[in-house]
């Protein structure tokens, strides 16, 4: 039964033209649904189509075919509701770590006192107590990306959208972010849709994990994670962790391929 709540992919597609007479599918008649409060991470090759796809649920990109809805609500622009973080350290560098948690919150026009308040919920709830008047060059990159988490989860949005929010970090404070980001989301409980390349860090942080193919981007595969919802970074080294990252692997090795062997074709 499909209800009208979390976010719904209504025969979505995305075609880019990229000259005369060519054009390049990037999302290709998906229809899916993310429940209320689930977390599901998007994998697969370089150029499939993963950030489009995003960027079409949080409004920043315009689908040329089907819907997204977003609580039953059509999506046809940015919404407060949809919180954004992605790869690129967006941190002011002129602002301490309160401040650029409460950065958003100004645009939003929100009260002083309430800044306040949400500000220093919002740091202790990523782990940055103690760091509030650090400013950014003071900071190791896990510690910027937890400052843009906190601005966008002040704002309490019910959509968190992330595009490889840990792309730029090594594999070890990768994990253990990733780790933190389940710990938060398990007392926050918004509705996640996280995007990666990393198949271990989709499934130490979702519920389910689509894969998505090269060209044209479509769902080809959809991996339900039957592990301990208060897992944290230790169940990567588990028989049941290995088991599904092997299924993914799977599906994502054949598409990686195809990718790679379009992308490195030299034009005659
Ligand atoms: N504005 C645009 N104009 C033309 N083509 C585009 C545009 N944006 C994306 N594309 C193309 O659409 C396809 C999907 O791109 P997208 O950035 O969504 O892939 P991705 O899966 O996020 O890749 P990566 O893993 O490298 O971040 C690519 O072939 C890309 O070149
Ligand atoms: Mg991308």
């Amino acid at each position: 039964m499909c209800t009208r709540t979390g976010i719904v992919l209504d025969a979505l597609g995305v075609r880019f033209r990229t000259g005369p007479g060519t054009e390049v599918v990037a999302v290709d008649d998906i229809t899916r649904q993310i429940p209320d409060h689930h977390f599901v991470s998007i994998v697969g090759p370089s150029g499939c189509g993963k950030s489009t796809l995003l960027a079409v649920v949080a409004g920043l990109q315009k689908a040329t075919h089907g819907t997204v809805t977003i609580d039953g609500r059509r999506v046809v622009g940015p919404d407060r509701a949809v919180g954004l973080v992605f790869q690129e350290d967006s941190t002011l560098p002129w602002k301490n770590v309160f401040d650029n948690v409460r950065f958003a919150m100004q645009i939003a026009g929100m009260g002083r006192a309430e800044q306040n308040e949400r500000a220093t919920e919002t740091i202790e709830l990523v782990g940055l107590r103690g760091f509030e008047k650090a400013f950014p060059a003071e900071l190791s990159g896990g510690m910027r990306q937890r400052v843009a988490l906190a601005r966008t989860l002040a704002l309490r949005p019910s959509v968190v959208l992330m595009d490889e929010p840990f792309a730029a970090l090594d594999q070890q404070t990768r994990l253990l972010l990733g780790a933190e980001v389940v710990r938060i989301w398990r007392q926050t409980h918004q509705t996640v849709l996280f995007v990666t390349h990393d198949i271990s860090e989709a499934i130490l942080l979702s519920q389910q994990v689509w894969v998505m193919s090269y060209r044209p981007g479509r769902i080809i595969d959809v991996v339900d994670v039957d592990l301990p919802q208060d897992r944290d970074a230790s169940i990567v080294s588990t028989p049941e962790f290995n088991r599904l990252q092997n299924r993914v692997w799977r599906s994502v090795q054949a598409e990686s391929m195809r990718g790679f062997a379009s992308e490195s074709r030299v034009p005659r």
